[in-house]
């Protein structure tokens, strides 16, 4: 979990100029992420469990669903993203004898090499890499050194890296366990992205779990919410980066600045954030339940000129939402003094929204939830981020 603090961070004062088109769509729930393939812009390990456990049943049905599921996909090894080039690249790494290659794109031929992939402090220029593991046995070990590699590089928590699971073997209860425990995701506290190849699911699965890695937020710009998707019946990940800035002290007079010219952070944030569901409000309790001082934040919820409570989209635009609200008894109170909104708890039980003025030297309230473009298959405004940290 990345959170970032004002003042933390102390490199360089910047604040990165706005030049992109607002985006015409409204705001009336958390945005998923894209679900086109066509349009993809993710690397692909695929490791492939070769041992006497896979047989060659198991690796032909492996083979059609990865033939199934790529070919919706721009396979290709280009992969300047900044240009505007959206292609899939694939690499295969088998555990035990040589398996047919779809494509290379890096030289990743073991488990050293995938190491230093992950130590890298800049993998492949930013780009989100998914690693797809088709499992039949429990007893290579890579499957049980997986967790490790992953837990010692930053990467997995800031969703730049996402593991996938293809169970071959559901008999098999000690390989089930550890590959739930690989796609164990400690914010929902159950696994993700963990499938048997028996489902018949398994490609449209696979495809979304792939789309899932392509959606991500870059370096120290947020996370993405993790919400339940009840028509799905499972988590997904949203196309939001959200995090919280603290300041000690009052540096700006309004809740936009707070967001946008974090002092000392080589990243600042496009807007306040919104919360449109009971699901993001839970994920976002969760999150300041990991640090109570964060208590009280200013969330983007804000009366316009015309008097109307509305969000900022990420590129400020105003919009009413989803309708979805959690203000605690008698709020918000009518007084055009107290047009923002701060979320608080006095036991870290229950939550709610007051209205208080937006001007924190009045409010005192000096902590704010904040967000920023996320990175998905349609979506590249994100890179702008990436431009700044090279
Ligand atoms: C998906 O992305 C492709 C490639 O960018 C684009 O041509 C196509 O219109 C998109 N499809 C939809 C349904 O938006
Ligand atoms: C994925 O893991 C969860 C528990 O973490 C488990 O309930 C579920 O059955 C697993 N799915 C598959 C297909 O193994
Ligand atoms: C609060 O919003 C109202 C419009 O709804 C406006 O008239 C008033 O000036 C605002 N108050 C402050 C302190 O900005
Ligand atoms: C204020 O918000 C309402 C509800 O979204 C909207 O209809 C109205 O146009 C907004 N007014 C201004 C001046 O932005
Ligand atoms: C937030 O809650 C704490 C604990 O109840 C209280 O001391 C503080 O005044 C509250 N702040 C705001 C802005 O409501």
């Amino acid at each position: 979990m990345k959170l970032i603090f004002g003042f933390l961070v102390l490199i360089l004062a910047k604040s990165y100029g706005r030049t992109l088109p607002s985006l015409s769509k409204s705001l009336s729930a958390e945005p998923p992420c894209s679900s086109n393939a066509s349009a993809a812009w993710v690397d692909v390990v695929l490791l492939i469990d070769n041992s006497i456990n896979m047989g060659a049943s198991n690796l032909n049905k492996a083979k059609t669903v990865i033939n199934s599921v790529f070919s919706k996909f721009p396979l290709g090894n280009n992969d300047n993203i900044k240009q505007g080039v959206h292609n899939t690249r694939v690499g295969i790494v088998t555990y035990n004898y040589e398996a047919s290659i779809v494509a290379q794109f890096t030289d990743i031929n073991n488990k050293n090499d995938l190491s230093r992939v992950l130590d890298d402090d800049c993998p492949n220029g930013f780009r989100p890499v998914a690693f797809v593991i088709f499992a039949a046995s429990s007893y290579p070990s890579i499957n049980n050194e997986i967790p490790a590699l992953v837990s010692q590089s930053e990467l997995f928590d800031f969703d730049v890296l996402t593991l996938i699971t293809v169970n071959l073997n559901n008999a098999d209860h000690t390989l089930t366990s550890i590959l739930n425990k690989i796609t164990y995701n400690s914010i929902i506290q159950t696994s993700m992205y963990n499938f048997s190849i028996d489902s018949n699911t398994i490609s449209d699965d696979l495809e979304w779990a792939l789309l899932q890695a392509n959606c991500f937020c870059m370096y120290n710009t947020g996370i993405t919410s993790i919400l339940y998707d009840p028509s799905k019946n499972r988590y997904a990940r949203y196309g939001e980066c959200a995090t919280f800035v603290s300041y000690q002290g009052f540096a700006y007079d309004n809740i936009i600045d707070m967001c946008k010219y974090v002092p000392g952070s080589r990243v600042s944030f496009e807007s306040p954030g919104y919360i449109l569901s009971k699901e993001k409000e839970f994920l976002v309790k969760n999150l300041a339940l990991t640090d109570p001082s964060i208590l009280p934040f200013y969330i983007g919820y804000h009366k316009n000129s015309s008097s109307n409570w509305v969000w900022y989209d990420v590129d400020l635009s105003e919009s009413a939402g989803s309708g979805y609200s959690n203000w605690a008894p008698g709020y918000p109170q009518n007084n055009n003094m107290m047009n923002c909104t701060v979320i608080n708890s006095s036991d870290s039980v229950t939550f709610n929204w007051k209205n208080v003025p937006c001007d924190p030297q009045y409010s005192k309230v000096s902590n704010i939830l904040c967000q920023n473009y996320v990175c998905d298959a349609e979506h590249t405004e994100c890179i702008k981020y990436y431009m700044g940290l090279t």
